[in-house]
């Protein structure tokens, strides 16, 4: 897929964060040209990583995030008339100007207290799949939040022009769709609701609290849920928003709490490098929701809401053989379970335990609680690459490409590697020692000429340029 913010060296091609300065006077001009007016402001959310815990956050379970220095660009004007106009300058993405009227997603969004899934607001167009529908959500989204929050309430007539550029690959499981909703929330609450206008834009920075941030996290994700029709768990929004530089976020999806944890330990001459296979993947197509639909009637066989629920609360590997002995039981006289097949469901349940026991593991790894470990890069690079196995055997969500690259990475003296994200497509992360990057790179360009390589290096939240 073409990409703007390629760079290519002798042995590999790389994207570039760029230098944020100059996207944004670059943004800013584009933005005079397109609309025939000034910008006033820019503002972006980063992409993300993940060490493990994935296919987990709808589970309640522990994710270990990591804020990239890619991410999107949004540059937006206040409009008064309830329009929204909008464009990509991403070329995979761009097809002119989308134009949603506010009004008509309005009279049919559900109040904050009571979503209900039937009164979901109208899709503004016939395709749900549009980049744009994830911007309007954000904005019905915001609305909503407003009803509740006052500091939150969007100004009557409240539109906006936008414009936006990305330095992530798009689909590329870095997160690239929170990142967008997170940057264009961003905007919106700068330009339209009465935080933002009691504060100018780097005082916005300042201004907005954790609680806030956290508010702003859940609204992106009823966009996304709600609106677009995704089956996002949160942990995305939550570390677009949420992220502290030079930091991992051990996020607890019981409660959504967070504790940011530092990654120096690991990083000490290492690196992650984040390969994007260049397959494209997309959550809204079906098959993201079909694991986790697995997942959830293993869940309610065994009576839990929260598969984290069937965990205590620091648990091991026993507890899981536990659980999984608990399911055959039950399941022992049943042909299906809601139409599903049991030995899938058996499997995406081990794939979500065990990746809960691995975040639990990572966690006291990195909060320091796990005294006596000795070499923690390689025990990180080991929980890598289990929870790459989980995906491939037992959520069953990788694919050939994603496989290649963590064997490869693994043969070129990796410390691990695995895929991150929804899987289908994506990014594997690989955690390996600057001097073996070099001859590995030249492995991925024999693998697949579309193999890009982003530098993860743990980088702030969504902010205001
Ligand atoms: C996508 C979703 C997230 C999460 C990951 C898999 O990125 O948006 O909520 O479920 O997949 O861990």
């Amino acid at each position: 897929m073409a990409q703007w913010n390629i760079v290519r060296t002798s042995d590999a091609v790389w994207l570039a964060p760029g230098e944020p300065r100059e996207i944004e006077s670059d943004l800013v001009s584009r933005f005079q040209e397109e609309y025939g007016r000034a910008a006033s402001g820019t503002w972006f959310a980063p992409g993300r990583a993940n060490l493990n815990g994935e296919h987990i956050d709808f589970h309640a379970g522990r994710c270990l995030p990591l804020a990239l220095a890619h991410g999107t660009y949004v540059a937006a004007a206040p409009r008064t008339d309830s329009q929204l106009r909008m464009r990509t300058l991403d070329a995979s993405l761009d097809d002119g100007v989308s134009t949603v009227a506010l009004d008509q997603i309005g009279p049919a969004a559900p109040h904050a207290e009571s979503p209900d899934p039937s009164e979901v607001a109208e899709l503004p167009t016939g395709d749900a799949e549009h980049w744009s529908h994830y911007v309007t959500g954000v904005l019905w989204a915001l609305r909503e939040l407003g009803r509740t929050q006052p500091e939150f309430q969007l100004e009557a007539g409240f539109g906006a022009d936008i414009l936006v550029i990305s330095t992530l690959p798009i689909g590329g499981g870095l997160s690239s769709s929170a990142a967008l909703e997170c940057a264009a929330m961003m905007a919106f609450v700068a330009l339209g609701t009465p935080l933002g206008l009691q504060n100018p834009l780097q005082d916005l920075n300042a201004a907005l609290t954790r609680e806030n941030r956290k508010q702003l996290a859940a609204a992106c994700v009823r966009a996304e849920v709600e609106f677009v029709g995704a089956g996002t768990g949160g942990l995305d929004q939550t570390i677009a928003m949420r992220a502290r530089p030079g930091k991992v976020l051990s996020l607890d999806c019981r409660d959504f709490t967070v504790q940011p944890l530092d990654i120096g330990c690991i990083l000490r001459g290492y690196r992650l490098i984040a390969v994007d296979t260049g397959e494209a993947h997309r959550l809204a197509d079906g098959k993201f929701g079909d694991r986790r639909a697995d997942a959830e009637a293993a869940a309610h066989l065994l009576g839990f809401t929260r598969l984290r629920d069937a965990l205590p609360e620091k648990p091991r590997k026993a507890d899981v053989t536990h659980v999984l002995e608990e399911f055959d039981r039950l399941a022992e006289q049943l042909e299906s379970l809601d139409g599903r097949s049991i030995p899938a469901c058996r499997r995406r349940l081990r794939h979500a335990l065990t990746e809960m026991v691995r975040s639990e593991k990572l966690h006291h790894l990195l909060s320091g609680e796990a005294y006596g470990v000795r070499h923690v890069t390689s025990t990180v690079g080991d929980i890598l690459t289990a929870g790459h196995m989980s995906m491939r055997d037992d959520a069953e969500v990788s694919f050939e490409v994603a496989d290649l690259i963590v064997e490869t990475a693994l043969a070129h003296g990796a410390e691990g590697a695995r895929l991150i994200g929804g899987g289908f497509g994506g990014s594997v992360l690989v955690l390996i020692s600057p001097a073996a990057i070099p001859r590995l790179s030249a492995a991925f360009e024999r693998i697949s000429r579309n193999i890009r390589l982003l530098d993860v290096v743990p980088s702030a939240a969504a902010h205001a340029l």
